[in-house]
């Protein structure tokens, strides 16, 4: 059984270890040295497979940043991060949840298996290691995604759930994405579609239940899609009744 740990713990590993990294005097630390607190919390805070999990969404992510104009640390903060509150106790995962200080829709916020993206993004915020608001969305978001995620947040979204780790259709994507296939927000975003598609066609197979949230996800991104290419798109899926 996996071991939980307890939200207070969590929280002072993380403002220690940031208050031995703050060398300059007005605090702005690199990104780089935040990156470097996350990795070490995240070895200390989530199971070997977790971590490895969330180094290779970050590894991956930052691989491809440069392709969107993103830096690639910032992209890397938010995959080594977004994992970080999923094996703390639920009711810790909760109360960080709560606080969260990026939107987030109820069905999220008060679903044990999607609680810990806002957990994360508020643990990162509460401690002052990060505001930046688009990082703690990617962050907030990663789990059911947003209809209004932005190139950073579909970029960690896509790379969390086609990191090489990851079996499955993973591989045929992700071979794709790093060879060009998804250019611009406009590749994101059929990126993200492509990859929810087959989620739900391995939950089919599988009998897996399908979330409420996949159907209107997919039909809002392929709407943005629609709107920025001018193209008719992918028939929309049914929604829940
Ligand atoms: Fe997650
Ligand atoms: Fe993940």
């Amino acid at each position: 059984m996996t071991r939980l740990f307890k939200r207070e713990d969590l929280e002072q590993f993380l403002l220690e270890r940031w208050s031995q990294q703050q060398i300059t005097a007005d605090r702005d630390l690199p990104r780089s040295a935040l990156n470097a607190v996350l990795e070490q919390a995240a070895a200390a805070f989530t199971s070997a497979l977790r971590c490895s999990h969330a180094k290779a969404a970050a590894d991956l992510g930052a691989k491809l940043a440069a392709a969107y104009s993103l830096p690639a640390a910032d992209v890397y903060c938010a995959g080594i991060a977004h994992d970080l509150c999923k094996e703390l106790v639920s009711a810790d995962q909760q109360v960080l949840a709560r606080v969260c200080p990026i939107p987030c829709p109820p069905e999220v916020l008060s679903n044990h298996r999607f609680t810990h993206g806002p957990a994360a993004a508020a643990l990162l915020f509460r401690t002052g290691l990060c505001t930046d608001l688009r990082i703690l969305q990617a962050v907030a978001w990663h789990t059911v995604g947003s209809p209004e995620m932005d190139t950073l947040a579909l970029l960690v979204f896509c790379a969390d759930k086609i990191e090489p780790g990851r079996g499955g259709f993973s591989e045929e994507l992700r071979a794709a994405w790093l060879s060009g296939a998804f250019p611009g927000e406009a590749g994101l975003l059929q990126l993200a579609g492509t990859i929810l598609d087959r989620i739900t066609a391995h939950c089919r197979i599988e009998g897996h239940p399908i979330a409420d949230t996949t159907p209107v996800l997919y039909n809002a991104l392929q709407q943005r899609l629609q709107h920025l290419t001018g193209t008719a798109g992918r028939p929309p899926k049914a929604l829940p009744q």
